[in-house]
């Protein structure tokens, strides 16, 4: 059984990348293997930005989940994804299993060969994060997806003409603050999201601890971007905060990112389990919505579509669990505004 491992333990995958080059039958290929190895053991690289995002396709359909395991509920929330979405961004703990080939497999199967992946790194996914890696990158290639940096941990992935700023801050790596402020500095995308796995106590509604600065949070909103994450096993989303560190919040119908305010949301119902709420935090008044095994929670994912309808600025997002349940759904406006010459 795996345990929580603190903060930077860089060294168990630096152990890990030692043990030379990986044997894997991969049906996501090996090329990359060597390459995402060789990149796991250095200091992550804090790299350049991938080409100038191309517009969004109408009614681009992304889904956020974390906290997948391996049971039937985690194939049957992946079918939902496949259905439903154009991508999917994984948010930290894959399979509990440290086994990338059966994770793999899993997503193979579900949502064929080369569906666009996104994921971070989570707390299970430390042990085997070689591995992990080498079939990200690897997919990436295949996938469209393009992505720059230390996949998983300190990198930035444009798909759909989204650009996703992947963090393994408080799970793995180091100087993640300062990758998500460069990566956000002067960004030419409209819709913009920082992804990692572990949310703040305050910035989920169960047992998890502080292991996240408010910092890389106020980055991203500062940046005009969305937070997804995932690690506590329940789905909550946040009205428009204008400060993370003060929490400062406005409580409109339609969320205006940009200009200094954005959200965040918990979306780690992948399949794993669903968790109780803790009261005293799901009350917390920034919460626009919370669903937990208290509200008969069942796995799901968070799906946005962006450039709804046609219009590029605007996003509807609903989570939907797999009994067709949807306990939120929300319109989202961007007003990140290109650079201009
Ligand atoms: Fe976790």
């Amino acid at each position: 059984m795996r345990v929580d491992h603190p903060l930077n333990r860089r060294g168990v995958v630096a152990a890990k990348t030692e043990r030379g080059r990986l044997q894997h039958t991969s049906p996501w290929g090996r090329r990359a293997i060597c390459l995402a190895a060789a990149a796991s053991s250095a200091t992550p690289a804090l790299v350049a930005q991938p080409d100038i995002p191309p517009a969004t396709p109408p009614d681009y359909t992304v889904a956020f989940l974390g906290d997948q395991g391996w049971g039937l509920e985690t194939r049957l929330v992946l079918r939902l994804v496949a259905a439903r979405a154009q991508l999917l961004v994984v948010l930290g703990d894959f399979d509990y299993l440290d086994d990338p080939a059966r994770w793999e497999a899993i997503l193979s199967t579900e949502l064929g060969p080369e569906f666009p992946v996104i994921a971070v790194v989570g707390n299970h996914d430390v042990l085997a994060w070689t591995e992990y890696q080498a079939l990200l990158e690897a997919h990436t290639l295949r996938s469209g997806v393009r992505c720059r940096g230390d996949i998983g941990v300190n990198a930035v992935c444009i798909h759909g003409g989204v650009q996703f700023v992947t963090s393994g801050v408080g799970t793995l790596g180091f100087d993640h603050v300062r990758h998500l402020r460069e990566s956000l500095a002067g960004r030419d995308a409209i819709w913009r999201v920082c992804a990692w796995h572990k949310p703040r106590r305050l910035m989920q509604v169960g047992g998890k601890l502080n292991e996240v600065p408010w910092e890389a949070y106020d980055t991203c909103r500062r940046g005009g971007a969305i937070i997804a994450s995932g690690h506590e096993h329940s789905y909550s989303r946040t009205y428009l905060m204008r400060s993370f560190v003060g929490l400062e919040f406005e409580a409109t119908p339609v969320l205006r990112v940009g200009s200094g305010a954005n959200f965040a949301f918990v979306s780690g119902l992948g399949g794993r389990s669903v968790r109780h709420q803790v009261d005293a935090l799901a009350a917390n008044p920034w919460w626009a919505a919370v669903y937990t095994a208290d509200q008969g929670a069942r796995p799901g994912a968070l799906f946005c579509r962006f450039n709804a309808a046609g219009e590029q600025r605007r996003a509807i997002c609903h989570f939907r669990d797999i009994a067709g349940n949807e306990p939120d759904r929300f319109e989202v406006i961007s007003e990140n505004y290109p650079r201009s010459g």
